[in-house]
C-alpha cells in the first residue's frame, strides 16, 4: 500500500546497523521515496567517502553532510537512512526533530562489528584496533542516538523486511 508520510523518517544509528538495508526496504513497503545522504554526498563529489576523509579531511565531509541532510529534509517526505556521525551534531539533531521523525536503529557492538569487520570502505575504522574503536564510538554515541524519538532493534538473525516492519509499527 502506497503510503503519505507527513514527514521525513529519518533513520540514524551506528555503521552496521543497517540503516541503509532497511531503509531501501521500508521506502518499498511504504512506497515512498528513499534518500541516503552518506551517497548524495558520494555523487555531489564524485569521490568515496574514504576519498573525501582522505583528500578534505572529517569537519568538511560533515559540513556537507549537514548541507544534504538540510536538503533532503526540506524536499518532499521520504525514509532517509543517514551516516553514523550524523545524529552527533546538535543542528543536524534539531533540523531532523523540526523537518522529520528520527528513528534510532538500534544494535549492539557485536552484531554491528559482525557486519563491518570485511569491510573497508570505512574512515573511522581505520585504526589499529578497528573492534575496540567502534566500541568506543558505540559508547560515546548510544546516549545521542538514545535522543531520538523511536528506538528499533536490528537483532542478530532477524531479516531486513522484519526490521522494516518493526519501523512500520513503531
Ligand atoms: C560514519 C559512518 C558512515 C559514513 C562515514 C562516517 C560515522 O556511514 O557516514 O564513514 O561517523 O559513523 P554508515 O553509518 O552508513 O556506515
Amino acid at each position: 500500500m502506497k503510503w503519505r508520510l507527513r514527514k521525513t523518517v529519518v533513520l540514524v544509528g551506528m555503521m552496521g546497523a543497517g540503516k541503509t538495508a532497511v531503509g531501501t526496504q521500508l521506502a518499498r513497503m511504504l512506497q515512498v521515496p528513499f534518500r541516503d545522504s552518506d551517497d548524495e554526498i558520494v555523487k555531489a563529489a564524485n569521490m568515496t567517502i574514504a576519498e573525501i576523509f582522505a583528500r578534505d579531511g572529517e569537519p568538511f565531509f560533515r559540513e556537507k553532510e549537514s548541507q544534504i541532510i538540510g536538503r533532503l529534509l526540506a524536499d518532499q517526505p521520504s525514509i532517509l537512512s543517514t551516516g553514523g556521525g550524523a545524529y552527533m551534531a546538535e543542528a543536524n539533531r534539531e533540523a531532523i526533530r523540526e523537518g522529520g521523525v528520527a528513528v534510532w536503529l538500534r544494535a549492539d557492538v557485536d552484531l554491528l562489528w559482525h557486519r563491518v569487520r570485511h569491510r573497508n570502505n570505512r574512515p573511522l575504522l581505520r585504526t589499529a584496533n578497528p573492534y575496540e574503536t567502534l566500541r568506543t564510538l558505540y559508547a560515546e554515541r548510544e546516549p545521542v542516538y538514545a535522543q531520538a524519538e523511536l528506538i528499533v532493534d536490528s537483532e542478530h538473525g532477524l531479516s531486513i523486511d522484519a526490521t522494516a516492519q518493526r519501523v512500520i509499527e513503531a
